[in-house]
């Protein structure tokens, strides 16, 4: 693993690069009407294209992403853009070490397949770390979640939230792969997430609307 020198793009310095339209833009119409378009077309995307995500396109996506609200403005997290093949392959591995003898549901499921991505092939993997000395930076992380999956969807890019990477990459004996992204040693995954040109269209998920109740 030494011997891998990822390319990890850390878009957060990147904010002043990134004042040109991007390709694929889907947003359309403007202000209201375009920012709720977004939050009800959005996807979970599991099948990708083999086209990389650009670094102008990354940028674009944190730039707004970071502006997520945090308890107190701690913004709790560490985030890492992985584009390195060699790294990526090396996780599937590590959960497919993980993954024997045990079931899944969901994609998961499906570990024992031929060619199986646990992050569906995506040519990115978005990391977001959590301080682990910071109870509420679940909740932060939660919200910089939603927030890279509708920046991404807006210039036309699919993404997919993956929890069971989690409990994988926190592992001690996987500790060497976070070594190799710079996440501090108090800090957790809490998500990450695929990250690609969508090559699907899959159909909306049924919405419980008894879920929410006014009360007057
Ligand atoms: C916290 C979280 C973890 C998730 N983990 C996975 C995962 O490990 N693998 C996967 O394929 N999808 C995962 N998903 C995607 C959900 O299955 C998906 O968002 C849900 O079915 C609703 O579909 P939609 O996003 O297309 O509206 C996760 C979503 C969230 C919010």
């Amino acid at each position: 693993m030494k011997k891998l020198i990822p390319v990890i793009i850390l878009s957060l310095f990147s904010l002043f690069a990134c004042n040109q339209q991007p390709a694929g833009v889907v947003y359309s119409g403007t202000g209201k009407s375009a920012i709720l378009d977004n939050m009800i077309t959005r996807r979970a995307i599991r099948k990708y294209t083999t086209q990389q995500v650009s670094k102008a396109q990354i940028d674009t996506i944190m730039k707004y992403s970071m502006y997520a609200p945090s308890a107190l403005n701690k913004q709790p997290w560490e985030i890492r853009i992985v584009q390195n093949k060699q790294w990526l392959a090396e996780l599937n591995n590590r959960f497919l070490k993980f993954a024997e003898g045990k079931t899944f549901q969901g994609s998961a499921a499906n570990y024992k397949k031929p060619g199986f991505s646990i992050f569906h092939s995506a040519p990115t993997l978005i990391v977001i770390a959590r301080d682990k000395n910071n109870p509420i930076s679940y909740l932060d992380c939660g919200i910089i979640l939603q927030n890279i999956l509708l920046s991404a969807h807006a210039i036309g890019l699919g993404t997919c939230p993956l929890g069971t990477l989690v409990p994988v990459m926190n592992r001690d004996e996987n500790r060497d792969l976070l070594e190799v992204l710079n996440i501090p040693s108090d800090y957790e995954v809490a998500i990450n997430i695929s990250l690609g040109y969508p090559d699907e269209n899959p159909p909306v998920k049924e919405r419980y609307a008894d879920k929410i109740k006014i009360i007057d």
